[in-house]
């Protein structure tokens, strides 16, 4: 067993050594593609132990208090798979995944009842997590997950990304700043005031998905046009690469909430390189692709290994902002397929991140990982978010030894393509509009300055305050 030569983390240590006569710890042998299976094993096993959708009197797929993550964990399963060939969480994946599909559109019936039960918690529904479903079912067709034709209603995974897709273009909300999405939904939910990134960039994301798994112009016109927008708004600079947190519409978007988060960036580089993909090659998206990932790496590397920087160093990441820089270490890898002028300056960073992150994978004596890898120790810190994220860069790294790219329709993607997915979801309000009775709206306006003050905190989002 590898001791680490830090004092601190032997004396933490040192009694679990004395009573097991080793440190646990996950080898990582970078250049070895069977010890980064391994790696990726373990910390999709630790990760799993939070999962209980497939118990009897539990729900599939859902997380009722952080319900998106749910995504994040099936995104990271997916490619767990895809790059290990471990089937082993298969089937409950494939019924998660399926089960929270809603009118094929991820706003499954439970949703709104979820909303009113746990305001006071905090929790609230927006369009960042019913895109990351969609951006789960996007990937499942882009890496051949069979279609779960026998689950539920069987929407196929590409439908469910375009019932998301159609849900959200129809909320593009022109009556501020001409144009962009809001953050939340209904507009009883404080963030319905603020157009984000993660919003906006989700979606452009899905949009330039879509545009090249199907060949459609129709997307990729989409895509375009939320990026315009974006660029013309406070969120995104196509001249510093500028990634800001959020905007707001009651000064009409002249504000800049500008609090650097990882996934925002990647979100905008990961959507850049499916267009400069689908467009063959085109020379503005390789700049877009090029001017995101060196900010992305300017800002959140701490020796060539990422870091939330925002949080990280004051220990103060919540459970959503853990995942961040897991998502992040998934898109760099799809963009170094995708546009492979980038794979040499992308791969070190993560295979730096991975050996790092290994070595924050030595705590409780039994390979249970940190936050932060930077350090490269146990932090002390313990969650699903952490195990997620540690997934996510060890199978980042398996594009040294696969590198498949995402497929589309003409490239062996098989999944069935219904371009009016979650039309007849009437269930669900655009922009301007609500569901809600007048009765609900006036508890709920009660309601929520204290479901601000939560969510606000919750979130670390300061932006709402200033
Ligand atoms: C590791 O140990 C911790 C502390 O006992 C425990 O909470 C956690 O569930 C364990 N992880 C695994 C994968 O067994
Ligand atoms: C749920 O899946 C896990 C694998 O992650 C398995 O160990 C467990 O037996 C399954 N439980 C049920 C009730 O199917
Ligand atoms: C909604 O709640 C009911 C009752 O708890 C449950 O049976 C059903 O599976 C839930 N649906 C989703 C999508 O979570
Ligand atoms: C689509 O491809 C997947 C994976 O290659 C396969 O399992 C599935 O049977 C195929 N579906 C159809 C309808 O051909
Ligand atoms: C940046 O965006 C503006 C506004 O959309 C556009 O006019 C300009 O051509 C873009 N510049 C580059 C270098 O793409
Ligand atoms: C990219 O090239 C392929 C193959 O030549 C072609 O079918 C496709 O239409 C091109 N895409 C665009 C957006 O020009
Ligand atoms: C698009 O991605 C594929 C798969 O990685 C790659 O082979 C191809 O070269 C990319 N296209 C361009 C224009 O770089
Ligand atoms: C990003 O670009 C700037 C300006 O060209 C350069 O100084 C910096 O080193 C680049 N950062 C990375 C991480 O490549
Ligand atoms: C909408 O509902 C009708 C009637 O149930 C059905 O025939 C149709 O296929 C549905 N369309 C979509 C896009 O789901
Ligand atoms: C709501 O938006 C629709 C178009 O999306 C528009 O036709 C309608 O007038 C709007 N209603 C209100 C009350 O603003």
């Amino acid at each position: 067993m590898h001791l680490s030569g830090s004092w601190t983390l032997l004396k933490g240590l040192l009694i679990p050594l004395l009573f097991s006569g080793s440190i646990s710890a996950i080898e990582l042998d970078i250049s070895d593609e069977q010890s980064i299976k391994d790696a990726a094993s373990t910390t999709t096993y630790a990760m799993m132990t939070y999962y209980h959708g497939n118990e009897t009197g539990h729900i599939p797929g859902s997380f009722p208090t952080k319900w998106w993550e749910g995504s994040a964990l099936f995104l990271a399963l997916l490619q767990y798979w895809h790059f290990t060939g471990d089937t082993t969480y298969n089937d409950e994946l494939r019924v998660g995944l399926e089960w929270q599909a809603g009118d094929n559109d991820y706003l499954p019936t439970n949703y709104s009842s979820w909303i009113f039960t746990s305001r006071a918690n905090g929790w609230a529904k927006g369009n960042d997590d019913q895109m990351f479903w969609g951006l789960a079912a996007m990937t499942a067709a882009e890496l051949k997950f069979a279609d779960a034709t026998n689950i539920g209603s069987g929407y196929s995974w590409l439908s469910l990304a375009q019932g998301v897709y159609n849900y959200q273009i129809k909320e593009w909300d022109t009556t501020t700043c001409d144009g962009g999405l809001r953050w939340q939904i209904w507009t009883y939910e404080s963030g319905y005031d603020m157009k984000n990134s993660i919003s906006n960039g989700g979606l452009f994301q899905l949009a330039a998905r879509l545009a090249r798994y199907t060949n459609t112009e129709s997307y990729a016109t989409w895509a375009q046009k939320i990026w315009d927008w974006s660029v013309s708004s406070p969120l995104l600079s196509n001249t510093t690469w500028n990634v800001a947190d959020s905007t707001d519409t009651t000064n009409n978007c002249k504000t800049q909430g500008d609090d650097q988060w990882s996934y925002n960036y990647g979100t905008y580089m990961m959507g850049a390189a499916y267009m400069y993909n689908y467009t063959n090659g085109s020379t503005v998206w390789l700049e877009a692709v090029n001017g995101l990932l060196n900010k992305t790496f300017d800002h959140f590397l701490s020796d060539d290994i990422l870091e939330e920087k925002l949080c990280e160093p004051s220990a103060s990441c919540n459970d959503n902002e853990i995942l961040f820089k897991g998502l992040v270490s998934s898109w760099l890898s799809f963009t170094a397929l995708l546009v492979p002028s980038t794979y040499d300056t992308i791969l070190p960073v993560l295979q730096t991140s991975a050996q790092a992150a290994a070595k924050s994978c030595t705590g409780h004596n039994n390979n249970t990982c940190g936050v932060t890898w930077y350090k490269s120790e146990y932090d002390g810190l313990i969650g699903m978010e952490e195990q997620i994220s540690a997934t996510n860069i060890f199978v980042a790294n398996m594009i040294a030894f696969d590198s498949s790219a995402p497929v589309t329709s003409t490239t062996g993607g098989n999944s069935t393509s219904n371009p009016t997915a979650g039309e007849n979801d009437t269930s669900t309000s655009t922009s301007n509009e609500s569901v809600i009775t007048s009765g609900d709206k006036a508890g709920a306006g009660i309601l929520t300055a204290v479901f601000v003050a939560g969510w606000v905190a919750m979130m670390g989002w300061t932006v709402l305050g200033g």
